[in-house]
């Protein structure tokens, strides 16, 4: 019966129009940057015909975009009342953080199934992250695809080819750098408290993680961490507190085919040519990727540094750079393809990616915070980070 109801439920997705009706929730800078990454898509029979936020201005830019695209929009200043519309066939959540539990399970548990395309981090703890998981089961029509797009950033992607075309050998260290500018202020500034973004090693590096991940082809293990808040935000006070997010960590994490990763991150850092820097080593060759420069270089141990290839990679399919070099449209152009196959197609990034990476995040902010490697498993297993709101 359950299955029959499923099956019904998935043809009806998306499947009465040819037009694939999107709805976002959260214009604020993310919201309204899928907003102009669909507009880019146009072309591939998508419109988006709603939106909610509760800040005015937002909804305003939002509204102004959409006019200056001849879209007609519907602005609703909640998700409820935008899933209550029946408008929409797959809907964009980039709210803060915090929210997107609540936001999620209220899509997933809606009478009306909605594919969701959810910013990262899927939440902002393991245990919600959990539940969604656990919601989304019983509703397997509901397509989710988790917003980790730094894998379709060009250099990335070729790295990711070069790896996974065994070019390197067995994997054996992957470091990423991230040097870059501070957070950036934000609709109400959700994003200066642990309590809203799940913090630093969360909110940001679980981008990191997930390519760790996928380099390591492997499950993490466990977790070491050294991190603080030295520099930035520190003369800020906010209803009379302090920003409590690190802005610099060395994050290890162990997986367990005996990989290991290293995250150097820091934010203080706007004197760096690449914002991004990473280095796959395997037993036989090494690669690395640079973004923004959007190179990759790899060799082998034989051909040593005179055989070193550099690689200038670009993506014909992307219409739109963006904040991301691309990587958001090719993350729709993706989510697309999988809404359109009506079930035959997962979405690339599903939820377990998007759990992991939050998972081996709440166990790099525990690390710093006990002075010791913490494991995967116990993080999975409840031990979350405990932080005042
Ligand atoms: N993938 C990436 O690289 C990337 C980059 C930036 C931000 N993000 C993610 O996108 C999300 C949004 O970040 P942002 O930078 O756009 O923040 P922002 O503060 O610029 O915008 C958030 C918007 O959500 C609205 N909002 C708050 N609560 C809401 C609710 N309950 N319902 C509807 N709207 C609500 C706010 O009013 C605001 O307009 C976050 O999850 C963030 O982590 C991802």
């Amino acid at each position: 019966m359950e299955i029959k109801r499923n099956q019904k439920e998935a043809k009806q997705m998306g499947s009465t129009s040819p037009v694939v009706k999107y709805g976002i929730i959260g214009v604020g800078m993310m919201g309204r940057e899928h907003l102009i990454n669909l507009y880019h898509l146009q072309g591939h029979g998508v419109a988006v015909v709603a939106v909610a936020d509760p800040h005015v201005p937002s909804q305003q830019l939002a509204l102004d975009l959409a006019v200056s695209y001849n879209w007609s929009i519907q602005v609703f200043s909640g998700h409820k009342e935008l899933l209550d519309s029946g408008l929409c066939d797959v809907v964009v959540v980039s709210t803060p953080n915090m929210t997107h539990y609540e936001i999620l399970m209220d899509i997933i548990n809606h009478p009306k199934p909605h594919h969701i395309l959810v910013e990262k981090p899927l939440c902002t703890t393991v245990s919600h992250c959990k539940k969604v998981i656990e919601a989304a089961r019983k509703r397997p029509a509901v397509l989710v695809h988790v917003g980790l797009e730094y894998r379709y950033m060009p250099p990335v992607a070729k790295l990711i080819d070069i790896v996974k075309g065994g070019k390197l050998g067995d994997v054996k260290m992957v470091a990423i750098r991230e040097h870059r500018f501070p957070f950036l202020v934000k609709v109400n500034n959700w994003n200066r408290f642990n309590a809203n973004s799940g913090g630093t090693l969360v909110e940001k590096c679980c981008h990191f993680f997930d390519l760790m991940r996928l380099f390591a082809g492997a499950n993490p293990v466990r977790v070491m961490a050294s991190g603080a808040i030295d520099v930035n935000h520190k003369d800020e006070v906010y209803d009379g507190k302090v920003p409590d997010i690190i802005d610099n960590a060395y994050v290890i994490v162990e997986f367990d085919n005996g990989c290991r990763g290293m995250l150097d991150l820091c934010m203080f850092a706007e004197g760096s040519k690449n914002e991004q820097e990473i280095s796959v080593v395997g037993d036989i060759g090494k690669g690395e990727a640079f973004v923004p420069e959007s190179v990759v270089r790899f060799s082998t141990r034989v051909a040593g540094r005179s055989g070193v290839q550099t690689i200038e990679t670009s993506d014909d399919r992307i219409r739109y750079e963006g904040l991301h070099h691309g990587s958001s449209y090719l993350e729709h152009l993706n989510f697309l393809s999988a809404v359109r196959a009506k079930g035959v197609e997962a979405p690339a990034v599903d939820l377990h990616d998007g759990l992991i990476s939050v998972a081996i995040g709440v166990a790099g902010q525990l690390s710093i915070e006990k002075g010791r490697f913490v494991t995967v498993e116990e993080v999975l297993n409840g031990h979350e980070c405990n932080y005042s709101a």
